[in-house]
């Protein structure tokens, strides 16, 4: 989808479609109240009447009315996009109007799109706050790009359903701001291309995305986006003393592959250098603590913690902030075999720490054990970490706040600041050293299991052990890294969760 931004006024703009927000007024007090557009144009406003008094257009969050052939516009069609409850507006529900907008140009066999930005004088004085123009630009676009994908690469019937272009419509003498929506716009397009080439990753299937070749196409995007990037396997995993790691990848015939991506900013040679590190099991059977056949076929998606680094490296990339980051991806394919490691084994991490085995499901600690402490000796003084890591925190959190675990305040409040921008949900818990006990081992310096209350800080606790005094965030995305139900804004499917939080977290630290 070829995106631009243009300033005028959307009437007289020649469309396929047009698509306008409008929010929801009702309210306790005034339950009749009518919904408004965001769009002050007499033109759209007079096409859309009918519907807006006739109570048949409620304008919640994700429904859409289209009219065709209105009167006095440009457009062949206009498509009214609702964007819910006027109190609760926020760039997020911006975000999912525009993906709204997308997604039902598709099956119309629309290929092209326009969608009018939120217009100054449709606005209360409270809405110019909560949509910063730059912010809303952004969220508009990055709404658009996801949207746009559709996961049916694989069906040989695929009906072609893309979006060839869209532009968003900025009012002309608008908000003195051109300069700022401009810019947002563009931080949209690099975040979502980013986010997206991160879902790609995520939607390949475990036969084609095997840890060479998830080495491979980090190389080729290193390469194209100007980062060095080298991919290692299993001689360099036993020189550095990874055992853990090791241990995880030994049952695959499958070689894993350690990636280490550098971006390191021309005259930046002192300051922090920020850490991502990535679990990137290809596929997790469980090992020899084998799962069970129901949904093990999801596990294909046990890499999405790499792709959200490999994502989000893409992002840095191009924006360039100044601050070095390096990215270590712990790639393997978790699989039973006459070579895989068993319960009971006590395995050596780089650190030197002793693990006891107990349950071989529990694999994703055990490479970012090593990951993390890699990244520290490559010089690292902040580290974040992302991994499809328990089921126990989907079953504490569920689909809409991923996990987030630190042992630094100022880290913490950092990303929280990155995550007003993004709109990601993430909902902290505790690791605090009070739960060391839960991964205490009789024979060990630790267990990779521990019970099954509070899984998610256990699992915690385990990276904890390796990331010493290093400022360090902890996301367990396994509940949001695969959108299990059809949205009006987005298919169901790979969602590159933390590609753009993870980002803006890396921006705080500029220089
Ligand atoms: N990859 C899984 C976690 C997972 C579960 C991700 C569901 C996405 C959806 C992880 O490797 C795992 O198997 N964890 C175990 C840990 C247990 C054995 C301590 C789990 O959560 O059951
Ligand atoms: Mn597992
Ligand atoms: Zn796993």
């Amino acid at each position: 989808m070829e995106s631009k931004l243009v300033f005028q006024d959307v009437v007289g703009l020649p469309t396929a479609l047009l698509a306008v927000f409008a929010v929801d007024l009702a309210g306790p007090n005034d339950a009749d109240a009518l919904p408004v557009l965001l769009t002050t144009s007499d033109a759209v406003t007079d096409a859309a009447a009918t519907f807006l008094t006739g109570g048949e257009f409620k304008a919640k969050l994700g429904e859409t009315m289209l009219l065709h052939a209105p009167a006095g516009l440009k457009a062949e069609r206009l498509l009214l996009v609702g964007l819910g409850k006027a109190k609760s507006l926020s760039v997020n529900e911006v975000r999912k109007g525009a993906g709204t907008a997308v997604r039902a140009c598709k099956p119309r066999g629309i290929r092209e799109l326009a969608i009018a930005f939120p217009e100054d004088h449709a606005l209360s004085d409270e809405h110019l706050e909560t949509l910063p123009c730059s912010l809303t630009a952004r969220a508009l676009v990055e709404g658009a790009e996801l949207a746009e994908l559709d996961w049916d690469t694989y069906k040989s019937d695929r009906k072609d359903q893309s979006i060839t272009a869209l532009t968003l419509v900025g009012k002309d003498g608008d908000r003195s701001t051109k300069a700022e929506i401009q810019e947002g716009f563009d931080e949209g397009i690099i975040l979502a291309d980013a986010q997206n080439f991160a879902r790609h990753l995520v939607n390949e299937p475990g036969n084609v995305l095997t840890p060479t070749v998830l080495g491979a196409r980090a190389k080729a995007m290193c390469e194209s986006a100007g980062l060095a990037c080298d991919v290692y396997g299993m001689d360099k995993l036993k020189e550095l003393g990874m055992g853990s790691f090791a241990a995880v990848a030994q049952g695959s015939a499958e070689p894993p592959a350690l990636i280490v991506m550098r971006y390191e900013p021309a005259g930046i040679t002192d300051g922090p250098i920020i850490g991502l590190v990535g679990k990137g099991i290809t596929f997790d059977t469980g090992g020899i603590s084998i799962k069970p056949a129901e949904n093990m076929d999801k596990m294909k998606y046990d890499m999405a913690g790499s792709a959200a680094m490999i994502g989000a490296m893409k992002a840095i990339a191009a924006i360039k902030p100044r601050v070095r980051v390096i990215s270590v991806v712990c790639s393997a394919e978790n699989m039973p075999s006459g070579t895989a490691f068993k319960p009971g084994d006590v395995v050596t991490a780089m650190s030197g720490k002793t693990i006891e085995i107990i349950n071989t499901d529990a694999e994703g600690r055990l490479v970012l054990a090593d990951g993390l402490h890699y990244a520290r000796t490559l010089g690292c003084t902040h580290l974040v970490d992302a991994a499809t890591l328990t089921g126990a925190c989907v079953v504490a959190l569920g689909y809409l706040n991923a996990g987030l675990f630190t042992n630094d305040e100022q880290a913490w409040a950092a990303f929280m600041k990155g995550v007003e921008k993004s709109g990601e949900g993430f909902w902290r818990l505790p690791c605090t050293d009070d739960y060391k006990p839960g991964i205490k081992s009789e024979i060990a310096d630790m267990v990779n299991s521990g019970s099954r209350a509070g899984g998610a800080i256990s699992a915690a606790m385990l990276l904890k052990e390796f990331v010493g005094d290093t400022p360090w965030i902890h996301l367990d995305i396994a509940g949001c890294a695969w959108n299990e139900e059809l949205k009006p804004w987005l298919p169901k499917g790979p969602t590159g969760v933390a590609v753009r939080s993870i980002t803006e977290w890396v921006r705080t630290y500029e220089a």
